[in-house]
């Protein structure tokens, strides 16, 4: 494919409470990485607009670009500068898989421009490698409710059926960022077998209730001892949204969007309900917060041609 052409990428909301580095979901929110140009060797010339604009200019910190070049090294080709346009939509460091689409991104710019592109499938293992987990960059890739095992080596995955219709996302996302390595350093060492073995049964009965249709599990199903209660410390309200949101008559289940500060419900029902007492919650703390309504993405990562004059 020539330049230009646009990689898009979907939001992602990995663990879903109970399955902890392994399960995820694509969201209906979108990162778009236009490649207007090639350029020469090592040169780097970045526009951003909307979430991360302003910070994400420095090609040596943008990991759209650090992936970009991590797949040409690994696959041995000559990295071509680029002119890249991000056009933003996913908040950063705020549990939505932002560092996840920029990998997915970065590592399928390069495919484009390899000789022989490779099917997504066996991007990723590069892709889980760059990320240091499966759980959002799979998802993030193929698109979907993904389950995810990851060895460091290899990868497994088994993608399930979407949601129905009449089930949606909430998401509320306040003001304040966690980056992941601090919500990762929050978690202790060793678990007890008590909690590991809580944990088994509620991702199972999250897997399988998914993949049956079983939504009324979810509440259930989304309960964990793993990182839950360690990481709703590191933001104001992630307690009391925990505890409250559950108990909503419409709500089929809550959990910190991957590492935080995110809070994700599914909805059967009135979606603005949930909403607003989750940002009620937030407010309460002090912190401002914006929700979304999201569909599944159920697509994942695509590559398009541009016209000139789109880019
Ligand atoms: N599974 C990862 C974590 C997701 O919880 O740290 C980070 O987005």
């Amino acid at each position: 494919m020539r330049t230009p052409f646009r990689v898009r990428v979907p939001a992602s909301s990995a663990n879903l409470g109970s399955g902890f580095d392994t399960v995820g979901l694509g969201l209906a929110l979108y990162n778009d990485y236009e490649v207007i140009d090639l350029l020469p060797q090592g040169e780097f010339s970045i526009d951003v607009v909307g979430e991360g604009s302003g910070e994400l200019h420095d090609p040596e910190a943008n990991l759209v670009v650090k992936s970009y070049l991590r797949a040409c090294a690994e696959w041995g080709m000559p990295p071509q500068g680029l002119h890249l346009r991000s056009v933003n939509a996913i908040p950063l460091c705020r549990g939505l898989g932002s560092s996840a689409g920029a990998v997915v991104g970065g590592v399928l710019i390069a495919n484009v421009l390899r000789k022989r592109p490779l099917a997504r499938e066996e991007l990723l293992p590069l892709m889980t490698s760059i990320e240091g987990h499966p759980d959002n960059v799979v998802p993030c890739c193929l698109g979907g409710m993904v389950v995810s095992c990851w060895d460091g080596k290899d990868l497994r995955h088994v993608r399930l059926q979407a949601l129905p219709r009449e089930i949606v996302t909430v998401v509320a996302v306040p003001e304040v960022r966690v980056s992941t390595s601090k919500a990762r350093e929050a978690l202790p060492e060793k678990v007890s077998l008590q909690d590991a073995v809580f944990n088994v049964g509620r991702v199972a009965l999250f897997a399988a209730s998914w993949a049956t249709g079983r939504w009324e599990e979810l509440p259930w199903a989304m309960d964990d001892r793993l990182h839950q209660q360690f990481r709703a410390k590191l933001f104001p309200g992630g307690e009391t949204i925990l505890e409250k949101v559950r108990l909503h008559r419409e709500c089929l289940g809550v959990a910190i969007s991957g590492s935080g500060p995110s809070v994700l419900a599914f909805v059967k029902g009135n979606p603005e309900a949930v909403a607003s007492t989750m940002c009620r919650i937030f407010s309460d703390h002090g912190v401002r917060s914006r929700f979304f309504v999201l569909d599944v993405d159920d697509e994942g990562a695509t590559v398009t041609a541009l016209a000139s004059e789109e880019a």
